[in-house]
This record gives structure tokens, sequence and C-alpha cells, in this order.
């Protein structure tokens, strides 16, 4: 459908702004944990959804597991039929396990990934050539400048026939813990540029009602606050929890416009760790995941009514010893790497003096988080690194974290 070995497509410019204010950054060890995802822990509220599309289009006839969909697909390409059975563009793809995942799950279908991240996008587009995957195409870019990264992909891999003269719609445009990593108002925009991406009249036809018979835009965000369980949770573990919500919201101040714009103190020097006082002055701030929002920020873009919008949750659990060793394999470099993008952030957080809640110590009656010196910034991080580590090889250990998914018909 697409060349074997597709090319990154070389950003237009756009890639490296978003890449500087990812909060986990572009590491190996961040890169290698994303891309042991698969469409099993990820991806699975989808399926029914795309199944749908796929038995569906006329070219294929019903086919309800994965062997008949790849023999139908390998046909579909003998046969020579060039037009996919739906077309889907993955927003913030990553290096692009769960979107492979799917292409080879839908054979006939045409995949697209999108992601500023280059080294990201050069290892998914390897990866797609190493597994002989031919119908996805990964390409560099933002979800603020979407049309054009879909545009340069679409006429690199000379596919502008797929999509036909009245421009380019997916069927279903989706994103993956993407949305977190934004701020509120960038998810607004990035939700609204994922409507703008997907197909408005096109072959998905509610039949319930629901409104919408074109394509689907849908989001997996976790909500690291509210549904993340930690057994046994020390006090170093506490520690990091707090660490890592702190770092995230001081990413998201400074990823925010309104308070870029409005504050003169740089905004990942602000006291960030009062989350209630934070709310107050910046709303929607004061969270530092998309996932219990993710219906809200759905509605109030306007595009969807709720009975537009399917909801549904999933949990990703962690306590076999693969999956713990996974975590901490990625957790623990960012905590111990001196220079890797997260640890900058931490020890810039850790070592700025609090403004928000009065004093560097912290909340009252929990541990010194601010106004350290780099040193004690580094120790600490160390034995939290540590505690993780303890945690991994604690039999009884395990780590939940929750997510919300919707599905939104356009
Ligand atoms: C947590 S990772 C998720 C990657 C992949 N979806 C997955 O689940 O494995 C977040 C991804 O969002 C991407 N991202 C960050 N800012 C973005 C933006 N402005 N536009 C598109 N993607 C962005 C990052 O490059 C990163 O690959």
């Amino acid at each position: 459908m697409v060349p074997a070995t597709t090319p990154v497509v070389q950003s237009g410019g756009g890639g490296g702004g978003a890449s500087a204010r990812f909060n986990t950054g572009y590491d190996s060890h961040v890169r290698d944990r994303y891309a042991s995802r698969t469409v099993a822990d990820s991806g699975m509220y989808l399926l029914p959804h795309l199944d749908r599309l796929y038995n569906d289009d006329k070219t294929h006839g019903s086919v309800s597991n994965i062997d008949s969909q790849q023999e139908q697909g390998r046909r579909q390409k003998e046969d020579g039929h060039s037009k996919p059975a739906f077309t889907f563009l993955d927003v913030g793809c990553g290096p692009g396990s769960i979107t492979i995942d799917f292409a080879q799950r839908f054979p006939g279908a045409f995949f697209m990934g999108v992601d500023p991240g280059e080294s990201f996008v050069s290892a998914a587009t390897s990866r797609a050539a190493e597994l002989g995957v031919d119908n996805v195409l990964f390409v560099v870019g933002d979800v603020f400048e979407l049309e054009d990264a879909v545009n340069r992909g679409i006429k690199s891999s000379g596919m502008e026939e797929t999509f036909g003269a009245d421009g380019v719609s997916f069927d279903v445009v989706s994103c993956h813990q993407v949305l977190s990593h934004l701020s509120p108002s960038q998810r607004d925009r990035a939700l609204r540029n994922m409507h703008a991406a997907a197909r408005k009249d096109g072959q998905q036809q509610a039949g319930d009602g629901s409104g919408g018979g074109g394509g689907i835009v849908a989001a997996r965000e976790a909500d690291i606050e509210g549904l993340m369980s930690i057994h046994p949770e020390t006090r170093l573990l506490s520690r990091w929890r707090r660490l890592f919500y702190s770092v995230l919201r001081a990413t998201h101040l400074s990823n925010e416009p309104s308070v870029s714009s409005s504050s003169s103190t740089p905004a990942a020097a602000q006291g960030t760790e009062d989350k209630d006082e934070l709310e107050k002055r910046y709303p929607g701030l004061g969270s530092t995941f998309a996932g219990k929002y993710l219906l809200s920020t759905a509605l109030s873009t306007g595009l969807w009514t709720r009975r537009q919008v399917a909801v549904t949750g999933s949990l990703n659990s962690h306590s076999e010893q693969a999956e713990k060793d996974a975590w901490v394999a990625s957790i623990a470099p960012m905590l111990e790497d001196v220079g890797s993008s997260w640890n900058k952030r931490a020890v810039e957080y850790l070592t700025s003096a609090s403004s928000l809640s009065g004093g560097a110590s912290g909340q009252e009656g929990e541990d010194k988080m601010r106004g350290l010196t780099k040193d004690e910034a580094l120790s600490m991080m160390r034995d939290v690194a540590g505690a993780w580590r303890d945690w991994a090889r604690d039999d009884s250990a395990w780590l939940g974290i929750g997510s919300c998914e919707i599905v939104c018909r356009c």
C-alpha cells in the first residue's frame, strides 16, 4: 500500500518546539517504555469500532478475528485492491508500537502516525520496515500543525489518490496519552485539530440516533492523580508521586499561553505544589493528567453533543515481574540520569523556591520538596529510584493506572 520502507518525512520546522516542551522528553528509556505498548494494553476500546469499519467495507466481507483479517488483507493486496477499508490517523504516535499493532490487525486499512519527536518517528519507521508492515506511514509533525504534517506524509508517499480531490480526512483520528502532556488550552486546540482531520460524511453510520455519519475522534488518557494506586507505597514513593505531579504541572504552566503571557516569573520556577491555589489562579492547571477531564474537554469544544461521545475506562496493571521491571527501567533513569530531560526539569523544580504556597518547605507536615541544593535534589532522586527498585523486588507489589477513553462521532 505504501512503500515497504517508508521514509521519515522531515518536519517543516514545527516539531522542534513541541519536542522541547514534551514533559518526559525523548530519551531512549522513555522511547523504549512507549515502544512496549500494544493494542491489548492501550487500544482495546477502539477495536469494536475498527472491526465495524473493516467489516462494513465492501471489499472485505465480514471478518471477526485477526487471522481472517490478515488473510483478507493479503488477498486484497494480491487482487490489486488499493483503496483501504478505512483510514486511521494516530496523533502523537510515539515510537509507533500501537499504530503498528493496529496496522497488523487490519492489513487492508491505512494508518498514519504523526509525532514531533524525530527519534520516535525514526524508530517507528524502522520497526514497521523490520516487521514488513507496509500499510503504515510515520511522519514528523505536531498536532497544532496537523494538516500540514498529514499533507506532507500523503504527498511523500504518493497516497493522494487514496484520499481523492476533496482533501485529506480520516475515518479515525486517535491519540493515546498525548493530551495529558498538553496544557488545558492546548488540549482544546488539539481536539479541534483532530476533529478537523476526521471525515465528516464518511463510511461510518451510527445508526443509533446519536448523530454523526462521519469519522470518529478517539482518545485514551490516564488520570495519574485520581487513578494511580501503588502498593506498597513507601514514604519515598509518595515523594515520587508528589514530584511527578509537580514537574508535570510546571511543564503545563510553561506550555500554557495564558500563563506565560500574563506572568513575568519563569513558569517552571513558580510554586506549583499547591494544587488548589493553582486551580484558582489558572483554571484547569491544577490537574496534571487529562483523563478525568477528557469528557468535559471534548464537550467544552462544542463540537460534539453528549450523545455523540461514548465513554469507557480501563486500567493498566503492573504486577508481573516483567511489567514491574519495564516500569522501573523507564522511571529509574528519569530520576538518575543527570542531563536527561526529565531529570533537568525535576532538579529545576526541587532547587527553586516556592512562591505560591509560601516558603520553601512545601506543604505543612510533608517532606521538604523545594529549595533544596542541587546535591540534595540529586541524592533524593537517587533514593527514590532505589525505592522503585525495592518495590519491583517485592512479590506483593502492584501498580495500577486508570485511563478514561472517549470515542466521539463526527
Ligand atoms: C506518552 S507519549 C505517547 C506515545 C504513544 N501514543 C503511546 O501511547 O505509546 C506522548 C507522545 O505525545 C507526543 N506529543 C507531545 N506533544 C505533541 C504535540 N504537540 N503534537 C503531537 N504529539 C505530541 C510526544 O512526542 C510523545 O510521543
